[in-house]
């Protein structure tokens, strides 16, 4: 089964103008990725690595591939007729589309390149995106956008040996594989369940000093020994949140981007709410996973900057629940 035949089939799930927008949307973000995929692999021979020069809002330095993968995502989403305004990593504040403001008209989170530390190196990459009703497009702010459980459909991009799309409308989360010859994506991961829990967990352990106690701790817990309890887990991290989410989508475990607490009044996510952390919530528990903050549900949590951060562990119902009991403790 292609991409647009199984969009078409999601009708049952959303109001009839809402799966039209979703099925327009997500169909373009797949022509999108056909053409990122294919950049990305002659991007060194068309001298398309390095960096731009400039910094994003939430201080990135910014690539040439990032500046390029959100000029190309702003343009297909205009030209979906479904996407009222696009809230990217790589602009500022919301781009309006006036072409997408009608009754199919949805507010587009994305994360045009995810893990773009990874470019230079041929490491992998992602694109990330949320999508929302966006009731006439209210530009009153992010909080107008509501919580994650707002969203009608999330999904991500991965650049790597294949180019995977994975995407869930509230009814499960389902993985297509891109035909590299066409373009085409084919289903090939149908109704992806997540294991109940697992034996691997990805985190960047060199910001130990940033975290909570309980993150510690419960790290401490993952690496020491107990037969009985599958420990220790093994540690697997590449610096892309789409390909860690991917593997931890198949086989179980946890990843994890905590906040940094060294002012635990003031706890900082490095991850963005949005168009990262709301949108894996999404999938990971359309696929009987869980995403928490280590003390909130992920989906619960309304934005109240565009770029807000917020973090992140997220994975297996039951290490999930473990790392929240660690965080209570
Ligand atoms: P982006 O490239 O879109 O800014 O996102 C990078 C993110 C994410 O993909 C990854 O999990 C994380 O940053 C890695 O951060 P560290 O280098 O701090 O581990
Ligand atoms: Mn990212
Ligand atoms: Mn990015």
């Amino acid at each position: 089964m292609t991409l647009d035949e199984h969009l078409a089939r999601q009708q049952a799930t959303l109001a009839s103008d809402q799966a039209r927008g979703m099925a327009l949307v997500v169909s373009r973000i797949g022509s999108v990725a056909a053409v990122i995929a294919q950049e990305l692999a002659h991007a060194a021979l068309r001298v398309q690595l390095g960096y731009a020069g400039g910094t994003n809002l939430t201080g990135d330095q910014v690539k040439k591939l990032d500046v390029w993968g959100h000029e190309i995502m702003t343009a297909a989403l205009r030209k979906s007729g479904a996407c009222a305004a696009l809230v990217s990593e790589e602009a500022p504040e919301p781009i309006e589309m006036p072409e997408g403001k009608g009754s199919t008209g949805l507010v587009v989170a994305c994360d045009p390149v995810d893990g773009s530390s990874n470019l230079d190196v041929n490491g992998t990459v992602g694109t990330i995106f949320s999508l929302r009703p966006s009731r006439g497009w209210d530009p009153a702010g992010p909080a107008a956008l509501g919580p994650g459980t707002e969203q009608i459909a999330a999904g991500y991009v991965m650049y790597g040996p294949a180019t995977t799309l994975v995407y869930t409308a509230g009814s499960g989360t389902h993985g297509f594989t891109m035909d590299r010859a066409t373009g085409e994506f084919f289903l090939t991961h149908p109704d992806i369940r997540i294991p109940q829990k697992g034996k691997v967990y990805g985190i960047n352990e060199g910001n130990i000093s940033t975290w909570h106690p309980g993150q510690r701790a419960f790290v401490e817990y993952l690496r020491t020994p107990d037969k009985a309890t599958g420990r220790p887990y093994s540690l697997r991290y590449s610096g892309a949140m789409v390909a860690d989410v991917h593997r931890t989508l198949l086989d179980g475990g946890l990843f994890m981007y905590p906040a940094d607490m060294r002012d635990p009044a003031k706890p900082k996510g490095k991850l963005r709410l949005l168009y990262e952390v709301a949108p894996m919530g999404m999938i990971v528990e359309q696929a009987g996973g869980r995403a928490s903050t280590g003390t909130e549900r992920v989906l619960d949590v309304t934005a109240t900057e565009y770029h807000q951060r917020a973090a992140i562990i997220v994975g297996s119902p039951d290490d999930v629940a473990l790392a929240e009991e660690f965080y209570r403790r």
